[in-house]
């Protein structure tokens, strides 16, 4: 390939700071590079704890479990997001409740939500789908009056902001994925930001095997010991070094991301007017994370198409994701087709076009050169 989708690179000091982190032989987790990069988050995100997790489907684990989802319950889902979302509560038994997407943002559908809501609700999970803001309002607004806890899927969305306040702070926890696709990366990585204080503690215990590991380090108990029910969370300090340095240069990479998205934009929405393609929606109160740059074409047949045309020019797309209501497990939760048209509609329609944080000005224009040429 001449242009590839995804091109993870470092940008600093990634290998100063492992080296460091190897040199203090401390290795594991919640080392001084996961303080560090802890820090930064909620001095900037102003959340009153970030926990470093191994992943955001880790993150999204400790969700479920900090929020006691029992089998029963339900948990209000968008169709259209990444399978750990929903997993992530299925796994505590829950059931998955389906909703669909708004045809302009992609995110969770508020007009419907109400409409979803059961005596056994347990959950909202909004997704920032390509790090624009979901209607928080609204949402924050019907799970209040119905008293169920909202908890952000961030995945995409790091330092994008809704209505001025950073995507991720709306909800009682958020998570966050620092996986090789995302803006800021350490590989596999995640965090799980908390903005309830009184789950704080627990959250540290659930990340520590079920353990008050973290209190007996800090001296307020003598011996840590097993006190709940947890899993390990925790990723290595050599990631979390890794990671700091690429938060460090966060303003370059959001700066840089925001050049790609906005050529991609300027460029091609000419062509996109006259062949009927949708290009991203932001609403004017949204100051999206620059995660990614998707296209809508008219039909499924486009969209393929459009995918053999670039792979023929040497470009790389995707597309993503398979609606979740009609996925093997998704039938067994008793989804059909028809439930979420919207999220069955833009799967068949929706390209993403090559993005990082070293794509070249030439690259984009062959990119763009290359779909100017697919002529329908
Ligand atoms: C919306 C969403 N949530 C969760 C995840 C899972 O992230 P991770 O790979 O860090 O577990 C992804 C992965 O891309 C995602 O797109």
């Amino acid at each position: 390939m001449l242009v590839g989708f995804n091109h993870p690179v470092m940008v600093g000091k990634e290998n100063e700071y492992m080296a460091q982190a190897i040199a203090s032989a401390k290795i594991s987790g919640d080392g001084a590079f996961t303080r560090k990069a802890s820090a930064l988050l909620e001095q900037q995100l102003e959340v009153p704890k970030v926990l470093l997790t191994t992943s955001c489907t880790h993150a999204l684990e400790m969700f479920a479990i900090l929020l006691e989802v029992q089998p029963g319950d339900e948990v209000i889902i968008p169709s259209f997001t990444f399978v750990s979302t929903v997993n992530a509560f299925v796994l505590r038994g829950a059931t998955p409740v389906f909703i669909d997407v708004r045809p302009d943002t992609l995110n969770l559908d508020e007009k419907q939500l109400e409409a979803k809501i059961t005596a056994r609700t347990k959950a909202i999970v909004p997704v920032h789908y390509a790090g624009v803001g979901c209607e928080m309002d609204a949402i924050l607004e019907i799970a209040g009056r119905h008293t169920i806890a909202v908890v952000e899927d961030n995945a995409h969305g790091l330092f994008g902001r809704y209505k001025g306040r950073y995507l991720g702070t709306f909800g009682a926890m958020a998570a966050q994925s620092f996986h090789e696709t995302k803006n800021f990366s350490c590989g596999e990585g995640g965090a799980l930001l908390i903005n309830d204080p009184t789950l704080v503690e627990r959250a540290e215990i659930v990340r520590e095997k079920g353990t008050n590991r973290s209190r007996f380090f800090r001296g307020q108990v003598d011996k840590y010991t097993w006190v709940d029910i947890g899993s390990s969370y925790l990723p290595s300090d050599i990631l979390a070094a890794f990671l700091f340095a690429q938060l460090e240069q966060r303003e370059k990479i959001q700066n840089q991301r925001k050049k790609v998205w906005s050529y991609y934009f300027e460029n091609l929405k000419d062509w996109a007017l006259a062949h009927e393609v949708a290009l991203p929606t932001v609403p004017n109160y949204c100051d999206q994370a620059y995660h990614m740059f998707y296209m809508l074409l008219p039909t499924l047949e486009l969209r393929q198409g459009l995918i053999v045309h670039l792979r023929q020019h040497g470009i790389e797309s995707v597309f993503h994701y398979l609606p979740l209501h009609l996925s093997d497990m998704g039938r067994h939760f008793g989804g059909t087709t028809g439930d979420c048209p919207v999220t069955e509609r833009v799967s068949e329609q929706l390209v993403r076009l090559p993005f990082h944080n070293v794509l070249t000005t030439e690259e984009q224009e062959r990119v763009v050169g290359a779909i100017l040429e697919y002529d329908f």
